[in-house]
């Protein structure tokens, strides 16, 4: 199987499709909604600490399972940020290269032939396709619009239950924007230990939030009993590329972690973590980012409110998930969200994702490229006038 498959993955497709559109409208600046990583570097401090901490000789080994100083400072950033105290930086936190591999690990510790994990959709599908890997089952939990982008978790049945080992899901959400409550957090505790299920939170999008304050999984009364959360320097920090994230949680997940990773990679260079840690005690960072996206989001929203989109302000993350309209007044009719987005890209060289797993929808991304403020807005005009020569139906 690996390495044969035949099929063109979405993101190959907007890839493509992309090429596509440039070539047949050569010297039309093409704008770019469709990534899912920050635009700009890592801010100067995170910088000279790499810099300064790459010359040193103690910094050159294997890292193995982490430095002690930056699970220090994971439980410091827990306490400061999200007011989660008690977690034990010995014991209970564990850094990662990225989140990526932490998801990939996870289906090795708990997935027999047989097991399930359950994930909502649309989703970053890391966790799902390592537990096809080992020979488990995913059960998929859509988020509709209808309950605020979150699962119903009422509606799995008994026999999933059973079966299930691992619960995934990712609040703020990509692609939906959505953000969970302190009640939904509660209600995936009680059901995780109803039904001895392991929550995997993925918390890479958990810093950036626009209505109200961050909101950790762990900070729920017996979080700790049922799961881990796993946190992200790649988008709270603008450090995608650094590689460097923590799981944080469940003594006995982590242990399993531990020696599974120990197994897969010898730990991010140390010079990293030590960069790492000068970002998560300036969490400062973060909320200067996220002034930026918001001035970002609310000018698109407000671009495609205007045209008839249902398109309000996410709770968290940098996108904005939008319901596709049926097609162009007396034009085009849209047949999926990939239909719609190939549109996009070709008739006007505007990039999205489309995402066609609960509904039909388009994710735009506040990452795009410009050269300062001024420049932001010369982009933000561009997607006005480019979208206002066109009318929807909805
Ligand atoms: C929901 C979600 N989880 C995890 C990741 C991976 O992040 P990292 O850079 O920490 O591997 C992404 C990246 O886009 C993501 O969207």
């Amino acid at each position: 199987m690996f390495g044969k498959e035949q099929k063109i993955y979405k993101f190959e497709k907007i890839k493509r499709a992309k090429r596509a559109a440039l070539a047949a409208h050569p010297g039309v600046e093409l704008i770019d909604f469709g990534v899912g990583e920050p635009d700009e570097m890592a801010f100067p401090g995170v910088v000279q600490t790499l810099q300064r901490e790459a010359e040193k000789p103690e910094n050159r080994g294997y890292a193995d399972n982490g430095i002690q100083e930056f699970k220090d400072a994971a439980a410091r950033y827990l306490q400061k940020v999200y007011g989660v105290t008690g977690v034990d930086p010995e014991t209970e936190v564990l850094h990662g290269i990225g989140s990526k591999p932490v998801l990939a690990m996870l289906p090795a510790i708990f997935i027999n032939p047989g097991d399930v994990s359950l994930m909502t959709v649309p989703n970053y599908p890391i966790m799902g396709t390592h537990t096809r890997w080992y020979g488990g089952t995913v059960v998929d939990m859509p988020l509709y619009e209808e309950n605020d982008f979150l699962p119903y978790l009422d509606s799995i049945s008994a026999d999933v239950r059973k079966r299930a080992k691992l619960l995934y899901i990712n609040y703020p959400n990509n692609p939906t924007g959505a953000g969970a409550t302190t009640a939904f957090f509660e209600k995936v505790v009680k059901f995780a230990r109803a039904n001895n299920i392991i929550v995997v939170h993925d918390a890479a999008y958990a810093a950036l939030t626009y209505s109200a304050r961050p909101l950790s999984f762990l900070s729920i009364p017996g979080a700790k009993d049922v799961g881990v959360e796993i946190h992200s320097l790649s988008k709270a920090f603008n450090m995608t590329g650094w590689r460097l994230s923590f799981m944080a949680g469940n003594e006995r997940v982590i242990a399993g972690y531990r020696n599974v990773k120990d197994n897969c990679d010898s730990g991010q260079f140390k010079a990293i973590q030590k960069a790492g840690v000068y970002a998560l005690d300036h969490p400062e960072i973060t909320d200067e980012i996220t002034v930026k996206y918001e001035r970002r989001l609310r000018a698109m929203s407000g671009v495609l409110t205007g045209m008839g989109f249902n398109a309000k302000m996410p709770a968290g993350t940098f996108y904005l998930y939008v319901k596709m309209p049926k097609g162009v007044k007396n034009g085009r009719i849209f047949v999926s969200a990939e239909d719609f987005s190939e549109f996009l890209i070709t008739e006007k060289l505007i990039s999205t994702v489309p995402w066609d797993d609960a509904g039909s929808y388009i994710r735009f991304s506040a990452t795009f490229e410009s050269k300062g403020k001024t420049d932001e807005q010369r982009v933000l005009d561009e997607f006005k006038k480019r979208m206002g020569s066109l009318q929807f139906e909805f």
